[in-house]
C-alpha cells in the first residue's frame, strides 16, 4: 500500500497550509524520484537544505529550501499528512477485507442452511473454497468414530491419489494444536515432507466443535505458492463456520439412522409371528432400495422408499394368527380378511407424524397396475410410486421364498413372471429396472445371468403376494 504524494498535496488547502508553516521562505517538494511537485514562485537557485518525507518508514519525496527550519518543518508536515492517509488507507483495505469475509460467510450459511448430508455440507465449503483460495487438490477429513479414524469424506482431486497417512499425521498434529497452518515449503518441512510428495504449498484448518477437532480441511498446490495469513483467516473462518453444520449434519443423520433401526426392528419383531416370512421384509427393503437407486432418486426418496418398504406390512399386526399363519391356501372370506391389512398400515401410520409421508407407499402396495387390485383399485400413475416399486419388490421375494402351500420358484421362473405381468401386476418402467438392477448385481449371487428385460403385455398368472 502506497501513499501518492502529488495526490496528497493537490488536496485543498494543503499547499496554503505548508506556505504558512514556510514562514515566507522559499521551497520546493520532489517526489522520490527528485521529479518537482511543487516549486514556490521566488524560491532562490542556491538551495541549501533538502529533508527527506518518509511514510511508513518508505521515501516518498524531498522537500529542498534555502531554510534547514522551514524544509524540516514542512517535511515532517508532510510526513504527518502521509501518515494519516495511509492509516485512511489501511483503514478501508480492512473495511474491504471484513465486507468481503462477512459476504462470503454470509453466503456460506445461506447454502449451508439447505444441506442436510455430511458429504453436501463438505462439498458446499469445497465449492466455496474453489472460489475463494488457490488450490489443485481439495480434501477434507473427519473422524469416524466407529472405525476410531479420520477418513476423507469429500475430495476436490486433481492429484491421482489422495494422502491418507499424510492426514492421519496432519489431523493429529491439528487436535494437539488446535489451529491451521500455511506451510509455503512443504518439501523443507520434517514433519510432512515424506508425506505429501509433489505438493508444494500447503494450508489447513481445524474442524472444531465444542473444543474437540473432529477433523481438518487440506488446501494443497502443486506448484509453489505463497499462502498468506488473510488466506488462512479466509480458511478458518469458513471451515469454522461448516464445523458446527457438518456436526449437526452428522447428528441428524445418527439420529435418522437410529429411528431406522428402531423401525426396523420393530418390524422384525412382528414378522417373527410368521416363521415362513422370515427376512422378507429386509430383502423387500433392500430390493426397493436398489430399484430406486437404478432410477436415480434422490438420496432422500431413496431414504423414504426403504422407510415404506420397511413397514409396507405394519398392518397385518391387525390380522388374526387363525389367518395370517394358516399353512393352506385362504378361502375367498380369509383373502379379504388379509386385504384389511393396507387399511390398517394406514390407520396405524396416521397416528405417527413422522411416519404419515409413508402412507401412500404402504397402502398401495397391492393396488395393480391395471386396477384390479385392492383396496382401492388404482391404476397406473394413480398408484404412489412408491408401491409401485414395492410391489415389484414384494411379488419378487413372495415368488422366490418357500411357503406352507407352495415351493419358491427358481429365479429365472420369477424374474419371467414379473416380465409377463408388466403393465398388468406391475409399472412396466419399474420391472425393467429391477431386471436391469439384478442383472448389473450379485444379488442373491445371480450376477449377470439374466438376459435384459423385456416387458410382455399378454399372459395372466396369479397375483403374488396377499
Ligand atoms: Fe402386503
Amino acid at each position: 500500500m502506497k501513499v501518492n504524494l502529488k495526490r496528497l498535496l493537490a488536496n485543498e488547502g494543503t499547499i496554503d497550509l505548508i506556505h504558512s508553516l514556510a514562514d515566507n521562505k522559499d521551497f520546493a517538494i520532489l517526489d522520490a524520484k527528485g521529479k518537482p511537485l511543487y516549486v514556490s514562485n521566488n524560491l532562490s537557485p542556491e538551495i541549501i537544505s533538502g529533508m527527506v518525507i518518509k511514510a511508513n518508514q518508505t521515501e516518498i519525496g524531498r522537500v529542498c529550501s534555502n531554510s534547514g527550519k522551514a524544509a524540516d518543518t514542512i517535511a515532517r508536515f508532510i510526513a504527518y499528512l502521509a501518515k494519516l492517509e495511509y492509516e485512511k488507507k489501511a483503514l478501508a483495505s480492512e473495511t474491504l477485507e471484513k465486507y468481503k469475509e462477512i459476504s462470503l460467510m454470509a453466503g456460506l450459511n445461506e447454502k449451508l442452511a439447505s444441506v442436510l448430508h455430511p458429504l453436501d455440507v463438505a462439498n458446499t465449503l469445497i465449492r466455496e473454497l474453489e472460489k475463494t483460495l488457490w488450490a489443485d487438490h481439495i480434501q477434507i477429513v473427519i473422524y469416524n468414530y466407529d472405525k476410531e479414524r479420520y477418513e476423507n469424506l469429500a475430495i476436490m482431486n486433481k492429484h491421482p491419489q489422495p494422502f491418507q497417512e499424510g492426514e492421519q499425521l496432519a489431523v493429529k498434529w491439528l487436535s494437539l494444536n488446535m489451529v491451521g497452518e500455511i506451510i509455503n515449503d512443504l518439501a523443507g518441512d520434517e514433519r510432512f515432507s515424506d508425506y505429501f510428495p509433489q505438493v508444494s504449498s500447503l494450508m489447513t484448518a481445524p474442524l472444531i466443535v465444542n473444543n474437540s477437532v473432529i477433523g481438518g480441511v487440506f488446501i494443497f498446490s502443486r506448484q509453489f505458492h505463497s499462502y498468506t495469513s488473510m488466506d488462512l483467516k479466509l480458511l478458518n473462518a469458513l471451515v469454522s463456520q461448516t464445523a458446527t453444520a457438518l456436526e449437526a449434519a452428522r447428528l441428524y443423520e445418527l439420529l435418522k439412522d437410529t429411528f431406522i433401526r428402531t423401525v426396523f426392528t420393530l418390524v422384525e419383531t412382528l414378522e417373527k409371528r410368521d416363521p415362513y416370512t422370515g427376512g422378507h421384509t429386509k430383502r423387500v427393503m433392500e430390493y426397493s432400495v436398489k430399484i430406486a437407486q437404478t432410477l436415480n432418486f434422490s438420496k432422500d426418496e431413496t431414504e423414504e422408499i426403504m422407510l415404506a418398504a420397511v413397514l409396507h406390512d405394519i398392518g397385518k399386526i391387525g390380522i388374526c394368527d387363525k389367518v395370517l399363519l394358516k399353512n393352506t391356501k385362504l378361502t375367498d372370506e380369509e383373502f379379504t380378511i388379509i386385504k384389511n391389512h393396507t387399511i390398517y398400515g394406514e390407520e396405524i401410520l396416521s397416528n405417527i407424524n413422522s411416519l404419515r409421508h409413508l402412507i401412500p407407499g404402504v397402502k398401495d402396495h397391492h393396488e395393480r397396475f391395471d386396477g384390479t387390485g385392492y383396496p382401492n383399485g388404482k391404476k397406473a400413475e394413480e398408484i404412489h410410486f412408491h408401491a409401485r416399486v414395492i410391489a415389484v419388490a414384494d411379488a419378487f421375494d413372495a415368488m422366490t421364498s418357500d411357503r406352507p402351500y407352495r415351493k419358491k420358484m427358481a429365479l429365472e421362473t420369477a424374474i419371467e413372471e414379473l416380465k409377463l405381468n408388466a403393465g398388468r401386476q406391475f409399472d412396466p418402467e419399474i420391472v425393467e429396472a429391477f431386471c436391469q438392477m439384478l442383472a448389473d448385481s450379485n444379488l442373491n449371487g445371480v450376477n449377470g445371468q439374466f438376459p435384459p428385460c423385456r416387458t410382455s403385455t399378454h399372459h395372466s398368472p396369479p397375483q403374488y403376494g396377499c
